[in-house]
C-alpha cells in the first residue's frame, strides 16, 4: 500500500446523501474524509429532474398533508413499505428542505413567493418542489458542492474504494482505495458511510450516469452486510428515444411533464394509459412503464410518444428547459410535435438493509441514499421521494456515527492485507445484455436461471487493481444478488413483474421479513 490517511468518518459518494452526511458530520465535530470515484458532481443527484416530494406544514399546503404523502408512498410501494420508515422519513421533509435552502439551494417559487409545486405519477397532490424548472438535482448538487468547498471539506476525487477493512471485532474500520493514478492506499476510519447511489449500469439503457455501478451493494455484501428488495428495479417510463442511440445513459423526460397535462400516445395516436389505471397518465411508474412496454410490443415499435403540445405548447421551453434542450439536440421540437419516449432502468428500490438512521447490521458501516434499503420504497418508489430520502438519511447517518463513536469501541484495526483482493468479473457489455434480456421490466423463472448460468459462465477472477475491474466486480456481484432475489420472489408486485407468476400473492409474499441476502456462496 503506497499511501495512508485517517479520519473519524469516511464518506463514500458525493451526491445529496453523501454531501449532506459529510456536512452534518463536520458540524458535529467529526474529522470527515470524503471520496468520490469521479468529480464531485458526477453521480445521479445531478441528473434528477422532477424534484423533491415534501409537504411543509408551516406553509399550510392547501389540500395536502404528510398523511396524504404517506398514503401515496404506501400505495406505490404495493404492500412492502415499512410504515414506520415511511412516516419517519417523510415526516422530516420540511426540515430537509430547510437545510437544503440553508445550504443555498434555490427552489422555484410562485409569483406570491411560495414554493412552486408540481405533480408526478402516484402523487394525489401537487407537492413536488423543483428548481430551475426541471433541474432540481443539479441545483441541490451545486448548493451542497459549493458549501462543501467553502467549508474546506476534504474530498478525494477520482478515488475508488475497492474493499472495506475490518477491525479485530468484525466492525468495519476503513477501506482500501485506489487513488487517481491507480495507486492503492489505506483509509482508516472507525465509521464508513456508503452513499454510492444506484446500479443502473447493470442495464443497456438507463437514466443513470456511468458511475452507477452498484459499488455500495457489492462493498457492503463483501463486508458481511445484508441486502434486500433488489428485485425491485424501477424502470422510468419516459426517456427520450433516439433511433440507434439507445445504450448507456439516456436523457430523462421528467414525469412532471405528465404532471402538467402531457399524455402518452402510441404510434397510431391512441392513448396508452386510457384503460390501464384509474389515474391514467399519472398512474404509479411501474404501471406506466409496463403499459408502455406492452404497447410497444403490440404496435411493433421502439417507442411511444409523449404529447405535450396541447398541455404545455410554447410554455414547455421555460418550464422544462432540460427536457427541451435534450429534445432539440435530437432534432425534435416538443412545442409542436410529440416526444418519442421509451423505458430505461432508473432506480434501485432495494439495497443494503438499514435502519432509518443509516445503521446497517455491521458495526461501523452506515448507508444513506439509493444504496440503502430503509423500507421507504417497498416494491416501487414513489416519484421524487429519493432526493428527500438522501437528504434525510445523510443527516441522520452522520448523527448516528457521532452517537456511536462516542459510545462504542470498534476494536483495533486488523493489519492491512498485503495484496489487493480479487473477485469474479464479467465483461460489462456481456453483463448488460444478460440483465436487459432476462431481468428487465418483465422476467420469468427460466430466463432468470439462464441469466445466472450465463453470468457464471462468463465470469473470470481478476485482481481489483483498476477502477474498471472494481466496477465490473461490483456489477457482477450486484447482478448475482439481483437475480437470486428475482428468482426467489414467485409473484408479481410493484416493479417486479413475473410472466410466469403474473398475480400478486399476498398470502405468501406480503410479509415483514424480506429475503435478506449476504455474500456467502458467491
Ligand atoms: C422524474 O423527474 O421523472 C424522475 C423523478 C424521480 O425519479 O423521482
Amino acid at each position: 500500500m503506497t499511501w495512508r490517511a485517517k479520519a473519524d468518518l469516511l464518506v463514500v459518494g458525493t451526491g445529496v446523501a453523501g454531501l449532506s452526511a459529510a456536512l452534518r458530520a463536520r458540524e458535529l465535530g467529526l474529522r470527515v474524509l470524503v471520496v468520490s470515484k469521479e468529480e464531485v458532481s458526477a453521480g445521479n443527484t445531478s441528473w434528477a429532474q422532477g424534484g423533491v416530494a415534501a409537504v411543509r406544514p408551516e406553509e399550510k399546503d392547501p389540500g395536502d398533508s404528510v398523511e396524504e404523502h404517506v398514503r401515496d408512498t404506501l400505495e406505490a410501494g404495493a404492500g412492502l413499505c415499512s410504515p414506520t420508515a415511511v412516516n419517519s422519513v417523510l415526516g422530516d421533509g420540511a426540515s430537509a428542505i430547510r437545510r437544503l435552502r440553508a445550504c443555498g439551494a434555490r427552489f422555484d417559487t410562485t409569483s406570491g413567493g411560495r414554493l412552486a409545486r408540481t405533480r408526478e405519477g402516484g402523487h394525489s397532490a401537487f407537492r413536488v418542489i423543483h428548481a430551475g424548472g426541471d433541474a432540481t438535482g443539479a441545483e441541490i448538487q451545486r448548493a451542497l458542492g459549493t458549501t462543501a468547498s467553502a467549508e474546506g471539506l476534504p474530498v478525494l476525487e477520482r478515488h475508488c474504494v475497492v474493499e472495506l477493512l475490518h477491525t479485530e471485532n468484525g466492525a468495519v474500520g476503513g477501506a482500501l482505495v485506489l487513488d487517481h493514478a491507480g495507486r492503492p492506499g489505506v483509509l482508516r476510519a472507525p465509521a464508513v458511510l456508503l452513499a454510492t447511489g444506484g446500479l443502473g449500469q447493470l442495464y443497456r439503457a438507463t437514466t443513470n450516469p456511468e458511475v452507477a455501478t452498484g459499488d455500495g451493494i457489492a462493498l457492503a455484501l463483501r463486508a458481511g452486510a445484508e441486502v434486500a428488495d433488489l428485485e425491485f428495479v424501477q424502470f422510468h417510463p419516459t426517456v427520450l428515444h433516439v433511433p440507434g442511440e439507445n445504450e448507456g445513459r439516456r436523457p430523462l423526460v421528467t414525469e412532471a411533464v405528465r404532471g402538467e397535462g402531457a399524455v402518452l400516445v402510441d404510434a397510431h395516436g391512441e392513448r396508452v394509459m386510457r384503460d390501464e389505471h384509474p389515474a391514467g397518465d399519472l398512474a404509479p411508474r411501474d404501471v406506466v412503464a409496463a403499459a408502455i412496454e406492452r404497447r410497444m410490443a403490440e404496435t411493433g415499435t421502439e417507442s411511444v410518444y409523449l404529447d405535450a403540445t396541447r398541455a404545455l405548447g410554447s410554455a414547455l421551453p421555460e418550464r422544462f428547459p432540460t427536457v427541451y434542450a435534450a429534445c432539440r439536440a435530437a432534432g425534435i421540437d416538443p412545442v409542436v410535435e410529440p416526444i418519442p419516449v421509451t423505458t430505461a432502468a432508473h432506480y434501485s428500490c432495494g439495497g443494503v438493509v438499514s435502519s432509518v438512521d443509516g445503521r446497517t447490521g455491521v458495526a461501523g458501516l452506515y448507508v444513506a441514499g439509493e444504496v440503502a434499503r430503509t423500507g421507504l420504497h417497498g416494491a416501487n418508489r414513489l416519484a421524487s421521494n429519493s432526493l428527500l430520502e438522501g437528504a434525510v438519511l445523510g443527516v441522520r447517518a452522520a448523527e448516528s456515527t457521532r452517537h456511536d463513536l462516542a459510545r462504542v469501541h470498534q476494536g483495533r484495526a486488523r493489519p492491512t492485507p498485503e495484496r489487493l483482493p480479487a473477485a469474479p468479473v464479467v465483461d460489462r457489455g456481456v453483463l448488460r445484455r444478460i440483465m436487459s434480456g432476462h431481468a428487465g421490466i418483465e422476467r420469468d423463472g427460466a430466463g432468470l436461471d439462464e441469466a445466472r448460468a450465463a453470468l457464471e459462465a462468463a465470469s473470470v477472477v481478476r485482481p481489483l487493481r483498476t477502477r474498471e475491474n472494481a466496477e465490473d466486480a461490483a456489477l457482477t456481484l450486484t447482478a448475482h444478488a439481483l437475480l437470486v432475489a428475482a428468482s426467489h420472489r414467485t409473484e408479481s408486485r410493484g416493479c417486479h413483474r413475473r410472466r410466469d407468476h403474473p398475480d400478486t400473492d399476498d398470502l405468501h409474499w406480503r410479509r415483514a421479513n424480506p429475503l435478506r441476502l449476504d455474500a456467502s456462496g458467491w
